[in-house]
């Protein structure tokens, strides 16, 4: 049986798309055809071939999308990463628990880290931005899946965090100083 161990979390305020590292992850939505935030900001940057690779697997396996806590990965065109592995994180909602699908972001995108054989893989905060999910909670979720994770490949696990708010609140649930 080979040895799985839990990756080591990193905080890192940043651009993701600028982030060397074996794979990415985008907050993508299900139609894997793009949008705005970090999803517009992976295919502006990483050029065309990764809406091609989207394409393909629309047309093959994904006819009717990915599925809300699923994730996939492509190339990664132009970025300095080599994998894109795109996630569809819910929509926050104040009526209905999500937080499932959310915590199976991580652990679906990390899967399919493991599979690619990735090391270094960097995660945004998934659906904090457009999809509305609050900061302090989606910050939580990332933390303790990812501790809860046991990997045979991935060593480290780089929450790249946009902005101050989102530094500070990843750096809580990490127990590092804010
Ligand atoms: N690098 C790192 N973090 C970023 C970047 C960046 N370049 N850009 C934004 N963020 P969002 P979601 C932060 O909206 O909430 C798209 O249209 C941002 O501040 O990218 O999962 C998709 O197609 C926020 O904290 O993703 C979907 O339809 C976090 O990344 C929908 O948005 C996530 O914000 C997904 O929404």
């Amino acid at each position: 049986m080979s040895d799985r161990t839990a990756p080591r979390p990193v905080l890192v305020q940043g651009d993701i798309t600028e982030q060397r590292a074996d794979a990415i992850v985008n907050a993508a939505n299900s139609s894997l055809l793009g949008g705005g935030g970090v999803d517009g900001a992976i295919h502006r940057r990483g050029g065309p071939e990764i809406l091609a690779a989207c394409r393909k697997l629309r047309a093959s396996h994904y006819g009717k999308g990915l599925a809300t806590g699923r994730a996939v990965a492509t190339t990664a065109g132009r970025l300095p990463a080599h994998h894109v592995i795109h996630t569809v994180g819910p929509r926050w909602s104040a009526t209905e628990d999500r937080s499932e699908l959310l915590a199976s972001c991580y652990r679906e995108s990390l899967r399919v880290a493991d599979e690619l054989g990735a090391r270094t893989v960097a995660f945004p905060a998934i659906s904090t931005g457009i999809y509305g999910w609050p900061l302090d909670d989606g910050a939580r979720i990332a933390v303790e899946t990812v501790r809860a994770t046991r990997s045979t490949c991935v060593e480290e696990v780089r929450f790249v965090v946009f902005d101050e708010s989102a530094r500070a609140a990843f750096a809580a649930h990490l127990g590092e100083p804010g």
